[in-house]
C-alpha cells in the first residue's frame, strides 16, 4: 500500500510539474502575441490606408466594369427613346423634347423654355427664359425658313414642331443664321452671342430691350467708299464690309440722281456709346436724352450695320429737316432697294422706343429692307411678326 501512495504522490507531483510548466508557455505566447498583434494593427493601418487610398481613387474613376454599365445603360436608353420616337410620333417621348401646342410673340412659361432648349440643341443661342420674344421669334422664323413647307410667321405650331422634332433627331438639318437672309456670307461663319442671341446676323434686333455684349466687335469693318463731311480716319467711318458695299451702291445711284449725300456717323464701339450717352444723358437728362440716343449695348451702330446719312443744305446736321432735303426725299424712297431702312420712322416710337430719325439707315438686307419699307412697319414688327 506504501508504494502505492508513493507512486500516487510521484504522479501528483508529476502532473504538478507539468502544468506548471503548461501555464508559463502560454504566458509567453500571449507576450508574443501581444506584441504580434500590435505589429498587426500597425500593418493593418497601413494596410487599411493603402485599401481606403484605393477606394478613394476607385471611387472617383469608375472601373471599367461599371464604366461598360453605364455605357450600356445609357446606349439601352438611346436605343429606346430612338424606338419610341420611331414608333410614337406625337407621344409622350417627344412630348419631353418639344410641347404640343401653339406658341408666338408674347407667350411664356415651361413650353417656350422647352421649345427654346430644343432650337439651342440646333445650334441657336437663344436665353432660356421661357419668354417668346423676338429673338425667339427670329429663332423660329430662322429655322422655319430653310424649310419650304414651312410658313415664316415665327409661330411655333404642330407642322414647325413636327421640323424641329426631325432635326433634333437628325433626320434633317437646319443651320441657324442661314434661313433670314441666305445671301449674307458672313453670318455663317460667325457664332452668334448670348445676349442679342445673333448679333452678326444682318437681322440682329438691338433695341432697349435687345442688349449687344460689351464685347462685340463686328469682324470686317471698313471705311465705306462714300462722301463723309470731315477728312479724318475716325472710326465712326467704318461698317460691315457687307452694309459698306450697299452703302457705296447706294451713294453711287444717289450721285446719279443729283443728290449730294453724306455719310456722317457709321460704327461705335460700346464704349464710345456709353461716352456718347453719358455726354447726352448730363445735358438733356437721363430719360430725355434714351429718346434720341441709345445706351451702350442697345445701339445698332454698335452693329456695323448703320450709317446717319445728311446733307449740305443742313449743314450736315442730324435732324428731322434732313427728310426735308432732297437728299431726305431720295433716301426715303430709295434706301429699300439697297437693303437699308429708316430705322425709326416718324410715328412709330412706341415700337421702336426712339423718336423719328429720318437719317438714321440701318441695313438688314434688300428682302427685308424692301418688305419693311412697303408695309410702313418696324424691325420690331417684322421680326416679331406682328
Ligand atoms: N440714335 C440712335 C437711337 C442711337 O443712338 O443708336
Ligand atoms: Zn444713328
Amino acid at each position: 500500500m506504501s508504494n502505492k501512495k508513493e507512486l500516487l504522490l510521484i504522479i501528483i507531483s508529476l502532473l504538478g510539474l507539468f502544468l506548471t510548466a503548461c501555464s508559463q508557455g502560454d504566458e509567453s505566447d500571449q507576450e508574443e502575441t501581444t506584441e504580434n498583434s500590435e505589429e498587426t494593427k500597425e500593418n493593418a493601418e497601413d494596410n487599411k490606408s493603402d485599401k481606403d487610398k484605393k477606394e478613394e481613387t476607385e471611387k472617383d474613376k469608375p472601373s471599367s466594369d461599371q464604366k461598360d454599365q453605364k455605357n450600356n445603360d445609357s446606349s439601352e436608353k438611346q436605343d429606346d427613346s430612338s424606338d419610341k420616337q420611331k414608333n410614337e410620333d406625337d407621344g409622350s417621348a417627344n412630348e419631353k423634347i418639344l410641347p404640343a401646342g401653339t406658341l408666338s410673340h408674347g407667350d411664356s412659361g415651361q413650353k417656350v423654355s422647352m421649345m427654346q432648349k430644343a432650337l439651342n440643341r440646333l445650334g441657336y443661342s437663344l436665353t432660356v427664359d421661357g419668354d417668346l420674344g423676338w429673338t425667339t421669334v427670329w429663332a423660329i422664323k430662322d429655322f422655319q425658313a430653310q424649310f419650304p413647307n414651312l410658313k415664316i410667321d415665327g409661330v411655333y405650331g404642330k407642322n414647325t414642331r413636327e421640323y424641329i422634332l426631325k432635326a433634333v433627331n437628325g433626320e434633317i438639318e437646319a443651320k441657324p443664321g442661314t434661313g433670314l437672309e441666305n445671301n449674307d456670307t458672313e453670318d455663317n461663319n460667325e457664332k452668334n452671342s448670348n445676349v442679342v442671341s445673333n448679333p452678326s446676323s444682318i437681322l440682329a434686333l438691338v433695341n432697349k430691350n435687345n442688349q449687344l455684349p460689351a464685347s462685340y466687335v463686328p469682324k470686317n469693318l471698313t471705311n465705306p467708299n462714300v462722301r463723309f463731311p470731315f477728312t479724318e480716319d475716325l472710326p465712326k467711318k467704318q461698317m460691315r464690309q457687307v452694309a459698306a458695299n450697299a452703302l457705296e451702291n447706294m451713294f453711287n445711284a444717289g450721285d446719279k440722281a443729283g443728290v449730294d449725300l453724306f455719310a456722317q456717323s457709321g460704327y461705335r464701339s460700346y464704349d464710345r456709346q456709353r461716352a456718347i450717352f453719358a455726354a447726352n444723358a448730363s445735358e438733356h437728362g437721363h430719360e430725355a436724352a434714351n429718346q434720341f440716343s441709345a445706351q451702350a449695348g442697345e445701339s445698332e451702330h454698335q452693329t456695323g450695320l448703320t450709317m446717319d446719312v445728311t446733307s449740305a443744305d443742313i449743314n450736315y446736321r442730324l435732324n428731322t429737316n434732313f427728310a426735308n432735303t432732297d437728299e431726305g426725299e431720295w433716301v426715303k424712297k430709295h434706301a429699300s432697294e439697297y437693303g437699308f431702312i429708316i430705322r425709326y420712322p416718324k410715328g412709330k416710337t412706341s415700337i421702336t422706343g426712339y423718336q423719328y430719325e429720318p437719317w438714321h439707315l440701318r441695313y438688314v438686307g434688300e428682302k427685308a429692307a424692301k418688305y419693311i419699307d412697303s408695309n410702313n412697319t418696324t424691325l420690331e414688327q417684322y421680326l416679331g411678326g406682328q
